[in-house]
Formats: structure tokens, sequence, C-alpha cells
């Protein structure tokens, strides 16, 4: 199985709460590596461009809202098929929907937030994670 990368974002419930080592521990448990790591205040705009595929959804200005309602913290992580990987380790989106020993069942508090974002695709993932980080802030 190939090394590859994921995006990863540490939602503000989770930053809120301080839960920012704890995922990040479940995160490496699952076999994933932080080869970037920031903490930063998302802007209005930096959100809305982040999930402008969703911005014909319902939620979407809700969605924008949470996002920027406190800090977050951006990652990449990289391991064996990380995308899949992260997924397995974050469950369903929505934490009535997800496994027990997953970060949503574990921590989420709800479909919104639900304190971690990860890449659905290989593609996305090269995709956001040039949105947030120039090749040399990433260390393997
Ligand atoms: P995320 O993986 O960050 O991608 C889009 C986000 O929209 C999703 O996680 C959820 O947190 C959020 N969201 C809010 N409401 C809904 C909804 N009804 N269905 C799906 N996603 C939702």
């Amino acid at each position: 199985m190939a090394v590859t990368r994921t995006f990863s974002i540490i939602k503000p419930d989770a930053t809120r709460r301080n839960l920012t080592g704890a995922v990040t521990k479940m995160l490496e448990d699952a076999g994933l590596r932080v080869v970037a790591s920031k903490r930063i205040h998302m802007t209005r705009e930096q959100a809305e461009g982040f999930y402008a595929v969703h911005k014909e959804r319902s939620f979407f200005g809700e969605l924008v809202d949470f996002m920027i309602s406190g800090p977050v913290v951006v990652q990449v992580l990289e391991g064996e098929d990380a995308v899949k990987r992260n997924r397995d380790v974050m469950g369903a989106t929505n934490p009535a929907d997800a496994d027990e020993g997953t970060i949503r069942k574990t921590y989420a508090e709800s479909i919104e937030a639900n304190s971690v974002h990860g890449s659905d695709s290989d593609e996305n993932a090269k995709t956001e994670i040039e949105f947030f980080f120039a090749e040399d802030e990433i260390v393997g």
C-alpha cells in the first residue's frame, strides 16, 4: 500500500474543548503522521473558499459561520492509504451514525460541530493541502 497524504481540520468545537492533543493522538494511533500543522482562525473568505463545493447546500451559511467561530488546526497527515485511514478513524459525518472508537463518535457534538474534517479523495487532498500549506511547510 502506497504512503500518501491527506488533509485534516480539527474544528472549532474541538479546539474550544481543548481536544487538539486528544484528537491528534487518535490520528497518530491510527497510523497517521502529522507532517504539517498550524493553528489558525479562518477568515470568512477562507471558509467560503474551502467549502465552495457545498455553496448551494442549505447548511452552507451555518457551516461557514461555525468554521470561523473559533480557531482550527489544519494538518497534513501522511500514512499508508492516508485518505481512507483518516476517514475510517474520523467516523461518519453525523456522529449518530459513527462507529464506536472513532473520533466523531467519541468527541463530536452534532453533524455540524463534528470535530474533524478529512479529505474524501487523493485529488481533493492535494487541492485542500495546497489551499492552506506551501510545500516548504510540509516536513515528512
Ligand atoms: P466536513 O467533512 O467538514 O464537510 C462538510 C461539512 O458540512 C461536514 O463535515 C459537516 O460538518 C457539515 N454539515 C453541516 N450540516 C450538514 C448536513 N446536513 N449534511 C452534511 N454535512 C453537514
